[in-house]
């Protein structure tokens, strides 16, 4: 029997590593949905919106939050904080009304306790090699999610699951004991925060399931980027969740018939926070240039993003691994003014030869070195451009050259943060 009267569905997720602008989409495809979820990652994701001039960045709460009439869920998928969803809830509804009716919390969403936020700190710290990650205890979280040691929201919410869940932990992990009475004002706030938390928590996938039944439209949004990924990432240097179209349906508990579209959202060139290999990255003047323009700063932690040339060769893998119908190309607007473009085709490797699929090994994608195809740039500001034929003619080639080496269609360019600032791509 079909989950879903007709496969209406649509996945957004990211396909480079995260901050591709996913959340300035959602807030705009949501128009044309009736539910929107995230379906992993944690509030180490951070999504900026503009509404009403004013912006707004979203860590947790699904980015069609602004339209009222939408549902937003949070799904089992995800990894939930629960002081800070409190707050974000707040923030939001300066702007937009949130209540338990359009917005719902999967009882099946982990959730991330300050002890899960202390480890993540202490491996960072303690490491050889620390991946750079937002600290916000996103791995932990999903680590003793795997080990089936996790508090889910719907035992946080229950005090007597949760002393239990408690006790468990005191008798089971070295620390969490000597944490609790060290952390006292933390953990009573956590623990405080849990009857406001429950007001929004349902079994939201149930839910759902029936609302796609009826005919209803969802949209899906995910966090972070297929580099990310935890299985086809640039492994060890990756978040702890699955942020592919695939994912997005087991963090979900959806069946595939109810697919019907996948988009991946993009820059125009790319960028990367905390470590890892980055193959394009550009340490010289070009690359600040990229960072300046481009406010390229986390919307969560404030790092610099680290930035350099669009890569065909890792939007080709992203591409085949999700499924893209096609891409949403971001921030076109920041390539105004460099005389030159380039676009990673292939790598090359000093052992390996020429590559043209991406590694599946970080110490060899440390290794090689980009073969890049050059295009020619242009001065003009595009920041006001309407439609396609309104860009400059290097501006239109440097889209149909990425969609010849990604093997993906364009559909639409982002010219600026705002929700009119996207031009459809002519096919
Ligand atoms: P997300 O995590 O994928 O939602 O992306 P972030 O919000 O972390 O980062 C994307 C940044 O780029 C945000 O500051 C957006 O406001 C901004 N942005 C998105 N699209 C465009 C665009 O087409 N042009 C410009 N200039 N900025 C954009
Ligand atoms: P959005 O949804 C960019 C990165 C971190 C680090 C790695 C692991 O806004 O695109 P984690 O805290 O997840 O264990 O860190 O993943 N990272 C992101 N980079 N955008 C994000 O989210 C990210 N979420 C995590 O910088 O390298
Ligand atoms: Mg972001």
């Amino acid at each position: 029997m079909p989950t879903c009267a007709t496969p209406n569905a649509s996945i957004v997720v990211g396909a480079q590593w995260g901050d591709e602008g996913k959340g300035k989409w959602i807030d705009i495809l949501a128009s044309k949905a009736d539910i929107i979820a995230r379906f992993q990652g944690g509030n180490n994701a951070g999504h900026t919106l503009y509404i009403n001039n004013e912006k707004i960045v979203l860590h947790q709460i699904p980015s069609g939050i602004f339209h009222n009439d939408k549902i937003s869920i949070i799904t089992a998928g995800v990894v939930v904080s629960p002081v800070q969803l409190l707050k974000e809830i707040e923030e939001v509804q300066r702007v937009a009304e949130i209540s338990p009716k359009n917005f719902w919390l999967s009882t099946r969403a982990h959730v991330i306790t300050p002890w899960h936020m202390y480890l993540d700190s202490l491996f960072e710290t303690n490491a050889k090699n620390p991946i750079g990650t937002t600290k916000k205890g996103i791995g932990p979280t999903y680590a003793d999610r795997a080990n089936r040691t996790g508090l889910r929201i719907a035992s946080y919410i229950d005090n007597a699951q949760y002393n239990q869940w408690i006790s468990m932990m005191c008798e089971s992990q070295p620390g969490f004991k000597d944490h609790i009475q060290q952390n006292q004002s933390l953990w009573t706030e956590f623990a405080n925060a849990a009857s406001e938390i429950s007001k929004y928590a349902t079994e939201a996938e149930a839910s759902l399931r029936k609302e796609l039944k009826n005919g209803k439209k969802l949209l899906l949004e995910g966090a972070q980027g297929t580099l990310l990924d935890l299985s086809f990432g640039t492994f060890p240097f990756v978040t702890s969740s699955c942020t592919t179209s695939g994912g997005a349906l087991a963090s979900i508990g959806l069946s595939p018939k109810c697919v019907d579209k996948i988009t991946g959202v993009a820059k125009a060139y790319i960028t990367r926070v905390g470590e890892g290999p980055f193959p394009t990255e550009l340490t010289d003047e070009i690359g600040k240039e990229l960072g300046r323009k481009g406010n390229e700063f986390g919307a969560t932690t404030n790092r610099p993003r680290r930035c350099g040339w669009f890569d065909a060769v890792a939007m080709r893998y992203a591409a085949d691994i999700n499924g893209f119908d096609d891409i949403y190309l971001n921030k076109m607007d920041i390539l105004s003014g460099f005389k030159t473009i380039k676009v990673a085709v292939a790598y090359k490797h000093p052992k390996l030869g020429n590559i043209t699929e991406f590694p599946a090994c970080a110490h060899i994608l440390k290794e090689i070195v980009p073969i890049y195809e050059e295009y020619a740039g242009w001065e003009e500001d595009i920041s006001s451009a309407k439609e396609f034929s309104q860009l400059p003619l290097n501006a239109q080639r440097y889209v149909r050259a990425l969609e010849e080496h990604c093997g993906t269609m364009v559909s639409y360019v982002g010219t600026g943060p705002n929700r009119q600032d996207a031009i459809a791509v002519p096919h």
